[in-house]
């Protein structure tokens, strides 16, 4: 075979070495195994670029610039959805070969997946810049839900934020019942029973008050005792 050029569109996209980064046909231990390796690969792809998306919205709260804060937080929703809709794909793989697979990842987790820890932690830093913006705005999140009017560009912002922390959740439920597709609800791994793992993660949140104002507001039409305040503590919440 003869060398050719590589042509400007491959050097942009450096698609020579991002098409030598799956197992080559020999390698590969099943059929399906290509599907594994390139889903988990976009998935790190969109993760990362979630993550740089993200540190432009917290940058754009910190500064009043909510409009384009929105935009970019509608770009971290519509990945959130990609992430969450590709993994239908996987559900075209049998059980069987997911076992062939499996036993070729050895230890490998998906609880070690880089891009997904980091999604995990970074929201923080966004939470704290949306909490300061509140603060600078002088208005309390109830007092917005009870009057969304008195503050509509803040009001749209804190509805992105939601967006985003919905979509999140729903990769992780999606995932969830791709994984009680291929190996079952009850089927033991290596670090104990998973789908109780991964179930206990779909009820985490990183907007805690952003959902907890909700059931605040509710109770201006129904009354019942005082419900806890989340507005003080960190990291990822459940509900
Ligand atoms: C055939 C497809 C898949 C199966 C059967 C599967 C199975 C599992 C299981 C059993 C766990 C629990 C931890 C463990 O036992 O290792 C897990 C965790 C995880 N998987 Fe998957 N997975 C699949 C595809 C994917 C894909 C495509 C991604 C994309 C990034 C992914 C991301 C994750 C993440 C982030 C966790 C940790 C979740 C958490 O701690 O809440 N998985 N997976």
């Amino acid at each position: 075979m003869s060398a050719r050029e590589i042509t400007e569109y491959e050097k942009y996209i450096r698609t020579e070495e991002l098409l030598g980064l799956q197992k080559t046909d020999d390698e590969l231990v099943c059929h399906d195994e290509m599907a594994f390796q390139v889903v988990h690969q976009v998935e790190e792809l969109w993760m990362k670029l979630c993550q740089h998306e993200l540190a432009l919205a917290t940058a754009r709260i910190e500064a009043d610039r909510l409009a384009e804060a929105r935009n970019t937080l509608h770009r971290m929703y519509l990945i959130c959805r990609l992430m969450a809709g590709q993994l239908r794909l996987l559900e075209t793989m049998s059980p069987r070969a997911y076992f062939t697979v499996r036993s070729a990842l050895g230890r490998g987790s998906g609880q070690e997946s880089p891009g997904f820890n980091a999604l995990l932690a970074k929201p923080a830093k966004l939470r704290a810049a949306t909490k300061a913006l509140l603060g600078r705005r002088g208005v309390k999140l109830i007092d917005l839900h009870r009057e969304p009017a008195r503050d509509a560009e803040l009001f749209a912002l804190l509805e992105a934020l939601v967006d985003f922390d919905e979509a999140f959740q729903q990769f992780r439920q999606r995932h969830l019942v791709l994984v009680r597709r291929i190996i079952g609800g009850r089927t033991p791994s290596l670090k104990g029973a998973p789908a109780d793992l991964l179930e206990h993660g779909t009820r985490q949140t990183f907007f805690p008050e952003l959902w907890l104002v909700r059931e605040q507001l509710f109770r201006d039409f129904v009354p019942g005792p005082p419900l806890f305040d989340g507005e003080d503590d960190d990291g990822p919440h459940h509900h």
